[in-house]
């Protein structure tokens, strides 16, 4: 059956977010600490999915960001953001945690510098009208997409946003198979009740009356554990607009980090992958190495911090600076630091071109079809 398929016969259904429509129904998840760039953004933009730059730790590789924190996070956006855009005519956006102690400069200059979308998780953006101007979150060139983890959050950011006139034009909710910091309990994690086709389900329930009160639609995205075109039918089929996927693009020539940070991917088995808690205070997926195995067995890496760049960071308390340990890692110097990764790092088995991952998932979304018709 699967010679009976090719690239032209097919395409997949279209993501309308707001005024904004990706060819692909498929974003590439923002990865901190400089694992999504311009680079792979624009990789994936070309292809007609979103590229998303990621804002957590984008200053760390400047010269001055030990003397200058938000100068050097700002300059880093928006060369990134400008870099993208003049790579590629597709769409450009950039993931902003609510975490980051300077995510309102952050947001701002994600603004001036024409990001098309920004995605904002790890908190909860209740306050963006009043931040950015209800007339600006309406009309301006940016959609502001919130991330969440369950169907109350995105019934509490409707109601607050509709105090000003607004609702979001599209959520991402992200279940806890995903990768980097979870939005999670540790006890949820492997709980049905919280499966990502569960929160699918009731994010569409609970965002249905916002968009008959408001007349608008609101895409919801499905987050978290996305690995195959079978999945994207799947998650699609149930009412899902669209993907986020970032642990397969991890694994592709494009993507921004050290060729040593793939390459644990490509080594990772199923027991290597953990649940850290987080000294954001979130747990979190990752990679188990030796670093994780001497922080757990209570080695303290001892750190200065200026900046407090993470609102809710002990970092008093912290046994590293998390910072610090993921952008080592980055960099490929995997002892200094760690790897997060979601929950299907270890089905990874070769490094390939944004381009063949894309025509892989479309090829396998049009087989799932195929399949699904011959049944009914
Ligand atoms: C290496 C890595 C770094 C990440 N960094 C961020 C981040 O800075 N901000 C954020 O909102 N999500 C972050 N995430 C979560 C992803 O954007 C995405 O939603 C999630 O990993 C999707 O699940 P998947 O990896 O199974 O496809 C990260 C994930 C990974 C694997």
């Amino acid at each position: 059956m699967t010679g009976a398929i090719t690239m032209n016969d097919h395409q997949l259904p279209e993501l309308r977010i707001g005024n904004l429509t990706a060819k692909l129904p498929i974003i590439q998840g923002g990865m901190g600490v400089g694992v999504s760039l311009s680079g792979l953004a624009s990789a994936v933009a070309d292809q007609g999915g979103i590229g998303v730059i990621a804002a957590a730790g984008i200053g760390m590789l400047e010269n001055d960001f030990d003397k200058n924190f938000r100068e050097s996070n700002t300059r880093a956006l928006r060369r990134e953001i400008l870099t993208a855009k003049a790579k590629t005519g597709g769409l450009i956006g950039v993931n902003i945690m609510i975490a980051l102690s300077d995510h309102e400069s952050l947001l701002l200059t994600a603004l001036e510098a024409g990001a098309d979308l920004v995605f904002m998780g790890a908190g909860l953006p209740l306050k963006i009208p009043q931040l950015i101007t209800p007339e600006r979150l309406r009309d301006g060139a940016t959609r502001i997409v919130p991330i969440v983890s369950s169907a109350r959050a995105a019934d509490l950011i409707c109601k607050s946003w509709m105090k000003s006139g607004c609702t979001p034009d599209a959520f991402v909710v992200e279940g806890p198979m995903a990768g980097g910091h979870l939005g999670f309990q540790k006890n949820q994690i492997g709980d049905p009740a919280h499966s990502l086709d569960a929160l699918i389900e009731e994010t569409l329930s609970a965002v249905r009356p916002h968009e008959e009160r408001s007349g608008k639609p609101i895409s919801v995205i499905a987050a978290g554990g996305v690995y195959t075109g079978e999945d994207i039918h799947r998650l699609m089929n149930l009412g899902a607009a669209g993907v986020q996927m970032a642990t397969r693009f991890v694994a592709t020539h494009e993507c921004d980090a050290h060729i040593r940070f793939k390459e644990a991917y490509l080594n990772t088995r199923k027991e290597d992958l953990t649940i850290i808690d987080s000294p954001v205070g979130l747990p979190g997926r990752a990679i188990r190495n030796n670093f994780l195995q001497e922080v757990s067995a209570g080695v303290q890496k001892p750190f200065s911090c200026p900046w407090k760049c993470l609102r809710t960071c002990d970092f008093k308390k912290a046994p590293y600076c998390i910072g610090k340990a993921l952008t080592q890692a980055k960099l490929g110097i995997l002892d200094d630091g760690f790897v997060f990764a979601g929950a299907n790092a270890w089905r990874v088995d070769r490094i390939i071109s944004v381009k063949e991952l894309t025509e892989t998932l479309i090829l396998e979304y049009h087989e799932a079809d195929l399949v699904k018709m011959e049944a009914a």
